[in-house]
């Protein structure tokens, strides 16, 4: 059978650690977790079973390993010291016979995206970064319909538009909207991305390095590499749809209570094909994954061990792709889920009403 590892890392310290030790999470606190990781080995978490393709009825063998450090930690360290903790985790991975190795959350932002962990190991590597991309856009796009708020007259934003991620977002995004915002904190980088995505069939292109532009802004599409959240309540306007791509998240559950009239959605939330066993509770539904662990998957489903996504500048045509081959294997954007509970079709109208009745006060 053909076979996938994909790295996972704490992202919240005390509560990921929890998931694979108890004890351990019961008794360290953040910092402890933090400084003991630095000499954790890579852990071997879990078998995945039961993936099997909607078309071609082909089913595929996957492992969850981790590298112990915590965003946090990823930034203070050497990027070095980084890469060799995720570069052993890989090497986990290839003992293990996988064929294919995904980059999960943070392992896939620090550096290069990839492109030097690939070169030290046998197999070949992804971040996913492709396919999230895809699901982030179609989740948007979906959220609207459902908010009712037409995408050729939308005001929208891209926060962290000069990223990995946001870079294509964006660049998706303006062809959909009247007006997009994006936003970073490097100005000349924003006006660059401007520069080359401006023209015909795309919507009016504002750039800002300022989060206040964000009251203006009908969906908001975040995906920065913050290990804090960076959008405040002050900054939304009432109605407004977030998805929230980060890990670590960009908006807090806080933010969200604050606000009953916006609709804040995890970005990236995906059905995987078959009677899928993750046989691990990384804090998703049963059946389902994350988009950058579903296109590792996808890719051992379609047979295409070979470095897919990787580094900083990924291209439309590897989206469309990767949405294709996911697509025939039967992965789909998944229902809404909004700091890890289902979102009820009661919620959305529950934050609509919140909204007009916000716009009756005002
Ligand atoms: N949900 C999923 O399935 C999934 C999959 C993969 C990745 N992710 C997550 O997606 C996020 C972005 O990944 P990426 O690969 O696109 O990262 P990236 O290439 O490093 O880009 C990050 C962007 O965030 C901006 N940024 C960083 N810190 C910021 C701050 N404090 N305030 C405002 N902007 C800030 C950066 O701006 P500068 O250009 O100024 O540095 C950059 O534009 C990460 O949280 C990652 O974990 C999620």
């Amino acid at each position: 059978m053909d076979t996938f590892a994909f790295i996972i890392h704490p992202i919240d310290p005390k509560r990921d650690v929890s998931r694979k030790f108890p004890f351990l999470g019961r008794v360290l606190n953040e910092r402890q977790i933090d400084f003991f990781s630095t000499f954790f080995p890579p852990v071997y978490i879990s078998e995945i079973e039961g993936i099997t393709s909607a078309s071609t009825g082909k089913q595929v063998l996957g492992w969850f390993i981790a590298a112990p450090y915590t965003p946090r930690r990823m930034l203070e360290l050497p990027e070095r010291v980084v890469y060799r903790k995720i570069i052993q985790t890989g090497r986990l991975a290839e003992r293990l016979g996988a064929r294919i190795l995904g980059l999960g959350a943070f392992t896939s932002v620090i550096g290069d995206a990839g492109v030097t962990i690939a070169r030290s190991l046998k197999i070949p590597v992804t971040t996913g970064d492709s396919y999230t991309i895809s699901i982030a856009v179609q989740a948007i796009r979906e959220a609207a319909h459902l908010m009712d708020i037409p995408l050729r007259n939308a005001t929208a934003a891209v926060v962290g538009a000069t990223g990995a991620i946001g870079r294509v977002c964006t660049e998706l995004l303006a062809e959909d909207v009247g007006r997009l915002y994006l936003i970073g904190r490097r100005e000349e980088a924003l006006l660059e991305l401007r520069e080359q995505l401006s023209g015909p069939g795309r919507g009016e292109l504002v750039v800002s390095t300022k989060m206040d532009v964000l009251a203006k802004a009908q969906l908001i599409l975040t995906v920065t590499s913050a290990i804090h959240d960076v959008i405040v309540p002050e900054h939304l306007l009432s109605g407004c749809v977030i998805c929230d791509v980060a890990r670590p998240r960009d908006v807090s559950a806080m933010i969200a209570a604050a606000r009953d009239d916006i609709l804040v959605i995890d970005g990236g939330m995906v059905d995987v094909p078959g009677p899928v066993d993750f046989n691990f509770n990384f804090g998703f539904p049963p059946g389902k994954s994350y988009a950058c662990m579903a296109e590792t998957i996808a890719l051992a489903l379609e047979g295409r061990f070979e470095d897919y996504t990787l580094g900083k500048h990924i291209t439309r045509e590897r989206v469309d792709e990767i949405t294709a081959i996911a697509e025939k294997h039967g992965f789909r954007l998944s229902g809404f889920r909004s700091f890890e509970r289902e979102v009820s079709p009661q919620q959305i109208e529950a934050v609509r009403q919140n909204a007009r009745k916000r716009a009756w006060r005002v």
